[in-house]
């Protein structure tokens, strides 16, 4: 199977690039954050405390994520229910964060994660992809930007969305925070793997970092 594996850190743009990725080249886009953001999701909404890894791990137990393409967009679901579309909110992705240095919540989705590339022809975003979860990928990039542009991109959005009472040093704080945690947690921390090119997109448009992707992927997947 083809496969490209896209890890960085949060709000470097990987989501945007890797849909236009996909569409070009006739791949599916595989949204890993997604599937963490869905268990975050869920244990909000049950009221689990998130620093209890034995009450996350309990919570759980019983439940599974499951994903679907529908017309080439992945959707998941929890619990019988379709969350996609619950899952951008600022505290889903804090949860997110906050569950994702667990074990059991990165085994969960491991399995799901690597039988997708096995079934599907993929561009897979995440953290870990080129490190863990598809080590034997064809095209690993490490797509990065600056804090501070990151945090002006993610204001810009929220400001293009009508979303307001957030500061631009605000979101700059979470995403370092977010950054920290990412980078610092034992298990499949975010970094580059040694066989990933590095894409810096501060200076870049998004076309821009989507031909660059498209040449490393040419005639590799
Ligand atoms: O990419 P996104 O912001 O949707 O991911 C939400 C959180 O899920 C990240 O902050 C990160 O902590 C976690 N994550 C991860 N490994 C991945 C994808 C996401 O740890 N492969």
């Amino acid at each position: 199977m083809r496969t490209i594996a896209l890890d960085g850190p949060s709000g470097a743009g990987k989501s945007t690039v890797a849909k236009l990725v996909a569409k070009q080249l006739g791949i599916h886009y595989v949204d890993t954050g997604a599937m963490y953001r869905t268990l975050g999701w869920y244990l909000l909404q049950e009221g689990v405390c998130l620093s209890d890894e034995a009450a996350v791990e309990d919570a759980l137990s019983s439940v599974s994520a499951t994903i679907q393409f529908s017309g080439g967009v992945q959707r998941m679901y929890i619990a019988g229910q379709d969350v996609t579309d619950l899952l951008r909110a600022q505290d889903v992705g804090e949860a997110a964060s906050k569950i994702a240095v667990y074990p059991c919540v990165r085994d969960k989705l491991l399995g799901l994660q690597r039988e997708l590339a096995v079934r599907y022809d993929v561009i897979m975003d995440g953290r870990d992809i080129g490190t863990a979860v598809l080590p034997d990928a064809g095209v690993k990039i490490y797509l990065t930007a600056s804090v501070e542009e990151r945090a002006r991109r993610r204001y810009q959005e929220l400001c293009d969305k009508g979303e307001t009472g957030f500061s631009q040093e605000a979101i700059q704080e979470e995403i370092a925070s977010r950054d920290y945690r990412d980078t610092h947690r034992a298990i499949a921390p975010l970094r580059q793997a040694e066989d990933a090119v590095m894409v810096d997109s501060t200076q870049l448009t998004v076309q821009e970092v989507v031909d660059r992707i498209c040449t490393l992927a040419g005639g590799k997947v």
